[in-house]
């Protein structure tokens, strides 16, 4: 077949053969820039794509009657009925761990995983900074300092070389996160924090059902994090877990996440066990999350195979450089991120290059930014609490420490990262993503010199 394909004999293959073009079946490379010639829609021409995007979330009629008879029973809290154990036990077989604990967010099962794993005010935690800042904060939260390893720019997820140089006497965990469901190369972070004796605790807000090396992430550390906020791809409105595999761990996080009530091994060895919090799961939210493990499923599947004909495909264009995964892993895609090289697109801005994309029909977002710089951290290290906590001189060159992140401001400098909900297309509609990228790239002089 000749390669270059004329945008309309495309779109009459695409109606004749539509069976083909599903995401399932087909395999077939893209050939359909013919809108190369067109003009850019961000200076007034037609937009690649027009169609629109697939919604999120989405529910299914089905889920009704289960969440109607949670609302007739009276029984919403977690202690009155069965549905977050019932979801414990499903989640924990879904992703091969031992053990599951429904907390209220992301944000809680994180907080839980520190305390447990005895975090204390006045520690230091290794954290990857590009995150949401939901993984700063937990730490902080705890008085103890986030200490940002860098970011590989071309994984985008914590560089392990730059872990030990910032373990010190008051380091206690590392806190990597599988960032746009993307898995971190946990192998060599296991080995450093074995060395150093340091817990691992995972920031799998984003990675449901990822896989490294043969095993789901969240079970390949002490204790993972998950998050089932509304944009997830389990979504209960809020929500979250803590899995692992040690039955002491998930009966200290029991405990904390309930006030402090003694659960299995710890329960009745005094009125409360520990200190606590109220971050429970409620019934309700549970009994939406019980009814999406196939379409989870399902849709995990989808993304990543429109991940894989997106990756197989942007690769080729210069300047666009998909991320790259660890060995023997699979990535869920939250957001499908690559790296924007302006320099192949006559210096128009990465700004500029979205705004482009935008006006073609293609939602992206330049995905993290340099957090640290915005001042949450200088409130927190100027707080009494810290000033107490460490001495101002580790406070200074923590502050400096910034400056260090090399990889990080690149990975901030240059991504363009495509939402989740893109991926769950017709593989007609992902050719429109290669091809307004391309439409961009030939015009990128033109679109560079413009004021639009
Ligand atoms: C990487 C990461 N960590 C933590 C969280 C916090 O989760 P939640 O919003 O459920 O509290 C999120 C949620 O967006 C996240 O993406």
């Amino acid at each position: 077949m000749k390669n270059i394909l004329t945008r309309r004999s495309f779109f009459h293959r695409a109606a004749t053969g539509s069976a083909a073009l599903t995401w399932l079946s087909s395999r077939q490379i893209p050939t359909v820039f013919a809108a190369d010639d067109a003009k850019p829609a961000l200076l007034g021409g037609e937009p690649v794509h027009s169609g629109g995007w697939s919604e999120w979330p989405i529910w299914r009629e089905s889920w009704e009657p289960a969440i109607i008879k949670v609302l007739r029973s009276g029984k919403w809290y977690r202690g009155a009925g069965g549905h977050v154990a019932e979801f414990e036990k499903s989640y924990a077989k879904l992703i091969d761990a031992k053990r599951c604990l429904a907390t209220a967010s992301g944000t809680t099962s994180l907080m839980v995983s520190l305390h447990v794993m005895d975090v204390d005010a006045g520690d230091e935690v290794i954290v990857s900074p590009y995150t949401f800042i939901a993984t700063y904060n937990a730490i902080l939260i705890n008085k103890a300092l986030p200490v940002f390893a860098d970011t590989d720019p071309e994984t985008l997820t914590m560089d392990s070389a730059s872990i030990e140089s910032r373990i010190n006497e008051r380091t206690r965990a590392i806190v990597p996160v599988h960032i746009y469901g993307m898995p971190c190369d946990m192998d060599p972070i296991n080995t450093i924090a074995r060395k150093h004796r340091l817990a691992v605790i995972e920031d799998a807000c984003q990675a449901w059902l990822a896989e490294y090396k043969g095993r789901k992430c969240g079970t390949l550390g002490d204790l993972g994090c998950f998050s089932f906020q509304n944009s997830k791809h389990i979504p209960s409105g809020e929500g979250g877990a803590v899995t692992g595999n040690s039955d002491d761990l998930l009966d200290r996080c029991q405990s904390f996440h309930n006030v402090g009530n003694g659960f299995g091994n710890f329960k009745g060895e005094r009125p409360f066990f520990s200190r606590g919090s109220n971050y429970r799961m409620q019934q309700f939210q549970a009994v939406m999350l019980l009814q999406q493990f196939d379409k989870l499923i399902l849709e995990t599947a989808r993304r990543r195979e429109n991940a894989d004909y997106l990756t197989s495909n942007l690769k080729e264009i210069p300047g666009i450089q998909p991320a790259r995964l660890p060995e023997n892993s699979r990535a869920v895609w939250h957001l499908y991120p690559f790296r924007y090289d302006a320099s192949q697109f006559s210096g128009l801005s990465r700004d500029k290059f979205i705004r482009a994309l935008s006006a073609e029909g293609i939602p992206s977002s330049g995905g993290y930014h340099e957090q640290y710089f915005d001042g949450l951290l200088d409130e927190a290290i100027q707080s009494r609490g810290f000033k107490r906590l460490f001495s101002a001189e580790r406070l200074k060159n923590y502050r400096e420490s910034f400056h260090e992140l090399k990889g990080n401001r690149q990975v901030c400098a240059s991504t363009v990262a495509i939402p989740q909900n893109l991926l769950l297309a017709e593989r007609r509609d992902l050719d429109h993503i290669i091809e307004a990228i391309r439409k961009i790239q030939k015009h990128s002089a033109q679109l560079a010199k413009a004021t639009a």
